[in-house]
């Protein structure tokens, strides 16, 4: 098949594939049951169990582990690439420590671990075992639906009996949804449709500015569906542009416009873009906010350019507009270029796939690092480009 990709490309994006699937099978050999999730300065992964759900401690919030489900993607993803049927045997191994978390009650992030890993198994081995486990997730992940007199949303962060959990969402929110959409095809149950094309609906009314630029959090008034505040967990403050978060909206719109059929959520899409790609400047590869006064010094988050990277390849997929999809898909193609030259962990001490990454620049997690979110997202944008349709099912054009 052909993929549109200069030789220069193809073998750029090969090498990194080859580089990822050599270095799972090392760290394989040394994590134990543990996953890792961001690598300390020393270039080693920090490592914790699948097990560690979300939760508060006091005012604080703890993701938990949201990570452990990238990995048993990114190990598919070498399946595929290498045809090796050792990585598809440990991606199933790994699953069993995953599967624990799909009836975690506290956290949306549920969608990230069950999309990246029972369903990139099922896409790529047909295990139906695979679709019973992502079911679960998808139940718990549906039933996190405030319904408000505006419209619903999913909350994000923490247990539903509490207040804090019940008013909050994020803008990470919205790439959880393709478990959803997922759900509502597979099951016929058409509930899991109205709950994400809800959350999407929720979010562009309030969480996107008025200049495109989206709020990493907010809090609603659940009678009413209002907004009550904006805020940010893991931006330079409330009211900057976190990239990674403008990433997770373009790519949760992209996937919301491939669900519903509805090219209205493209051209959102491509107005969160446009407001990205304002703010960027000449590098693809963005500072961690748009927002850090160090301007051109801020540190940058390879990861949100690998984010950004797959909601234009599927923007450019979904659009009938011949013109407008060259430009995105080549504006995909020149950050992962970027990210190849800049960022890949070539050196051996230096585990994980992309450095520079930021996790948590305001809590201090893995601020210049790789990050694994970023391997599986660059990942799956190389998937994408290289094989066509394997790892993540290609989007057909809408009318
Ligand atoms: N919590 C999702 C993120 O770090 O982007």
């Amino acid at each position: 098949m052909s993929t549109g990709l200069s030789a220069g490309q193809r073998t750029q994006f090969t090498s990194a594939l080859d580089l990822l699937a050599s270095k799972l099978l090392e760290d394989e050999a040394r994590i134990g049951i543990t996953f890792p999730y961001v690598t300390e300065p020393s270039g080693a992964w920090a490592l914790m169990p699948a097990s560690v759900s979300a939760g508060y401690s006091d005012t604080g919030w703890s993701h938990g582990n949201w990570f452990c489900g990238f990995w048993v993607g990114l190990l598919v993803a070498a399946g595929l690439h290498t045809r090796s049927d050792a990585y598809f045997g440990l991606a199933r191994e790994r699953m069993r420590l995953v599967t624990q978390r799909t009836d975690d009650p506290n956290t949306h992030d549920i969608g990230f671990i069950f999309e990246s890993s029972a369903l990139r198994l099922l896409h790529a081995t047909g295990d139906l075992a695979q679709a019973d486990i992502a079911m679960t997730a998808a139940q718990r992940l549906r039933a996190r639906t405030i319904v408000t007199a505006r419209g619903a949303y999913l909350s994000s962060w923490g247990p539903l009996d509490d207040a804090r959990a019940r008013a909050a969402s994020a803008i990470d929110t919205m790439t959880n949804l393709p478990l959803l959409y997922w759900a509502a095809g597979h099951s016929g149950d058409e509930s899991f449709l109205l709950a994400a094309e809800a959350h999407a609906k929720t979010t562009r009314a309030g969480m996107v500015r008025d200049d495109w630029s989206t709020w990493h959090a907010v809090e609603y008034d659940t009678r009413s569906g209002a907004r009550r505040r904006g805020y940010t967990f893991q931006g330079y403050a409330d009211e900057s542009h976190w990239s990674r978060g403008q990433g997770w909206a373009i790519l949760g719109f992209a996937a919301t416009a491939a669900a519903t059929g509805n090219a209205d959520y493209i051209d959102i899409a491509a107005h969160l873009f446009d407001a990205y790609r304002r703010c960027l400047g000449d590098n693809p590869i963005p500072p961690w906010d748009f927002d850090d006064p160090r301007g051109a010094a801020a540190p940058r988050d390879s990861s949100a350019g690998a984010v950004v990277a797959n909601g234009l390849l599927r923007m450019a997929d979904l659009t009938p507009d011949a013109a407008q999809a060259a430009r995105w898909r080549g504006f995909a193609l020149t950050t992962l270029e970027a990210l190849c030259r800049e960022a890949l962990a070539t050196d051996p001490r230096h585990r994980g796939l992309l450095r520079h990454g930021v996790y948590s620049m305001p809590q201090g997690i893995g601020t210049d690092s790789a990050v694994l979110f970023g391997d599986y997202f660059f990942t799956t944008a190389l998937m994408r480009v290289l094989y066509p349709g394997a790892f993540v099912a290609a989007d057909q054009k809408l009318s």
